[in-house]
């Protein structure tokens, strides 16, 4: 099934100059962009994009993370987007991830994991219209 998903190259990877790295990986497996933007985002997109985490204790930390400099947003499509891309980031921790998976190749951290991409379909949709309302449905 063609789905389409929001990924996040976080501040580390565009600081680190792991952009064209980590975009070749997506383009490699198949995926498509249909959107991307260089954007630096303030602490309110960062609420609403983590909204399901603002009252975690690890929330100040990754917002001060995630708005410390330009990040790129996309929208990938392909067949299974959600899931593939899920799997081609890696685990949460880099220190844990798969070797083979963007994390466990370039991370060593469990905060500053390069990458983000939407947990499901729901999460797909929200964070899409979030992030490029124009390509809302
Ligand atoms: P993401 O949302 O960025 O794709 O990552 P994820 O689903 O694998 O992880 P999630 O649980 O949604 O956490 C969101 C981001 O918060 C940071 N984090 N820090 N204990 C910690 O210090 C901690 N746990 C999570 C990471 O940047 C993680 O990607
Ligand atoms: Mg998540």
């Amino acid at each position: 099934m063609t789905q389409r998903t929001l990924v996040l190259l976080k501040p580390d990877a565009v600081q680190r100059g792991l952009v064209g790295e980590i975009l070749s990986r997506y383009e490699a497996k198949g995926l498509s962009v249909v959107a991307m933007e260089l954007r630096t985002i303030d602490a309110a997109q960062s609420d609403r994009h983590y909204a399901e985490h603002v009252e975690r204790d690890f929330y100040p930390p990754l917002r001060e993370f995630v708005t410390s400099g330009p990040l790129v947003a996309l929208v990938l499509e392909g067949d299974s987007a959600v899931e593939v891309v899920r799997a081609l980031n890696g685990a949460t921790d880099g220190r844990k991830a798969a070797p083979g998976t963007i994390r466990g190749d370039l991370s060593l951290s469990n905060r500053e994991n390069l990458v983000h991409g939407s947990d499901g379909l729901e999460s797909a949709a929200r964070e899409i219209a979030l992030w490029f309302p124009e390509l809302a449905d």
